[in-house]
């Protein structure tokens, strides 16, 4: 895999992520037994960027319950992660969790009756438990890279606000949501991290009950659904799995009752999807015969 060329493009809208090594490439497999494959650039950190509204989603279900179905829809959007269109039409209410303008949300609600310092703190020791591993961190150079940069969130968090579906100061919001964005990972702590969607909820080295049964389950539906953009037909009809996607290259990609899978290469294809990241876990799966949808 890491010989081939086909790579895609690196992002550059956030300049920092500019500068990663296209040719890295890792990937872990954690199987239900709690072994480990892992290959390549496994232990090498990197951002994870929209994976992380995976684990705000589930930090907000936890602390509002179905409410926050309120503020956001579970719909895929048909169009690419930071567009604006459907926010006047559908009076801006984001159509799901995983585009730009429903990750911005969804932080609202977390950020609500906190400061940033706290709400922020709040998502890491999350991250921190889910992959029970204290030394993961926010990579600020990255976050204030986007900060700088990111002027498009600014309007989608601008607009939302002017239809009351922000409730915190904007740039408040904002910059909770440029760091969580921003937390490094390895592909290994990525792959733990996501044990608890692959077990019904439950994080089998820890024992930890993360959230119920439901709840997992319907995280991984709207992953399915939504966690490509604009890409997850695409990825359904590929990998068949529940994934979730990042600008940094990354995909957290999970079997139920089989594997939580994490692969990174930072190489983005026209939806901004990891290119080589689908490819492996297309090969993966087939191999392994762990599509939802059958062998
Ligand atoms: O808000 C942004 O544009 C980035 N912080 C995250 C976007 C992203 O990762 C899209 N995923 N493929």
């Amino acid at each position: 895999m890491r010989q081939r060329p086909d790579r895609g493009e690196v992002a550059t809208y956030i300049p920092e992520l500019a500068r990663v090594d296209p040719q890295a490439f890792g990937l872990v497999v954690i199987d239900a037994d709690g072994s480990v494959a892992a290959g390549g650039d496994s232990d090498v950190a990197f951002s994870i960027q929209s994976i992380s509204k995976v684990f705000t989603l589930t930090l907000a279900l936890g602390m509002v319950g179905d409410r926050l179905w309120r503020r956001v829809g579970r719909e895929p959007s048909g169009s690419p992660f930071n567009s604006i269109v459907q926010l006047e039409r559908e009076r801006g209410i984001p159509r799901n969790p995983f585009i730009n303008a429903g990750a911005i949300a969804v932080t609202d609600v977390i950020l609500s009756g906190h400061q940033p310092r706290e709400a922020l703190g709040e998502i890491l020791r999350f991250m921190q438990f889910v992959a029970d591993d204290p030394s993961i961190a926010i990579d600020e150079r990255v976050a204030a890279s986007e900060q700088r940069t990111g002027f498009r969130n600014s309007a989608l968090a601008n607009y939302m606000k002017s239809f009351g579906v922000i409730e915190n100061p904007v740039d408040f919001t904002l910059g909770v949501y440029f760091h969580h964005c921003a937390i490094a990972m390895t592909c290994r702590q990525l792959a733990k991290a996501g044990r608890f969607l692959a077990h019904s909820g439950r994080n089998p080295a820890t024992g930890h009950f993360v959230v119920q049964p439901e709840r997992a389950r319907r995280i991984n539906a709207v992953m399915l659904t939504c966690g490509h953009y604009d890409g997850s037909g695409e990825f359904a009809y590929r990998v068949g799995l529940p994934g979730k996607s990042g600008v940094g290259g990354g995909i957290l990609a999970i079997a139920p009752g089989k594997a939580s899978i994490a692969v990174w290469s930072p190489g983005l294809d026209e939806a901004g999807n990891s290119h080589l990241g689908r490819i492996a876990l297309e090969a993966l799966t087939k191999r392994m015969g762990w599509s939802i949808f059958g062998v």
